[in-house]
């Protein structure tokens, strides 16, 4: 009777410790796709940031349409579901490539509101790109300060 318990007890336990560590379970080839993906994400983000912010400091001319549009694209992947793209394992020294800091998922809260702020920050981008060139130029300094602060908190030094 004893025995029989203990053996379906460590049968659930088995279970249970199996179905954790297969949500996290992730192949390389995942978590290099992964990491591939979320870096194609930062280059969107850079380049559509580069368009607004050559209006913003003046060496392009200021074009409210293809300002909005730029701003547009940038709150469309600012706001991409991260679940798809930070996957756990995919961290700096594990996967070539990646410079994602372990803290994002150790403090996942932080990183989380982190870029909910720059998601934030990117929907304000719409209208302030819009109006005119000042309402654009203010508007980039609060998109600039969520790269800075992301990237010092949760992206590691040169590979
Ligand atoms: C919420 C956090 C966060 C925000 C906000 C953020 N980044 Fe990043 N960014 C990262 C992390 C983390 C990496 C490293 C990812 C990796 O190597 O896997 C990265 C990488 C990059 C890269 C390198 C991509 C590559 O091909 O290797 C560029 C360029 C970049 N970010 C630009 C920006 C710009 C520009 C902004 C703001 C307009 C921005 N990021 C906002 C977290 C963020």
């Amino acid at each position: 009777m004893q025995s029989k318990f203990s053996l379906s007890l460590s049968a659930c336990i088995l279970i249970i410790m199996t179905t954790l560590a297969g949500a996290d379970n992730y192949s390389n080839s995942e978590l290099k796709k992964a990491t591939a993906a979320r870096h194609s994400q930062m280059q969107m983000i850079a380049y559509h940031t580069g368009l607004l912010s050559e209006m913003a400091k003046g060496s392009t001319a200021y074009n409210a349409d293809l300002a909005t549009a730029a701003a547009e694209n940038l709150a469309t992947v600012a706001s991409m579901k991260r679940i798809t793209l930070w996957l756990i394992g995919s961290e700096q020294g594990a996967i070539a490539k990646s410079r994602a800091k372990s803290e994002i998922w150790s403090d996942s809260i932080g990183f989380e509101k982190t870029a909910l702020a720059f998601e934030a920050a990117s929907n304000a981008m719409i209208i302030a790109a819009g109006k005119n060139v000042d309402t654009l130029r203010t508007a980039m300094s609060s998109i600039g300060k969520s790269c800075q602060s992301c990237h010092e908190s949760y992206r590691g030094p040169k590979n």
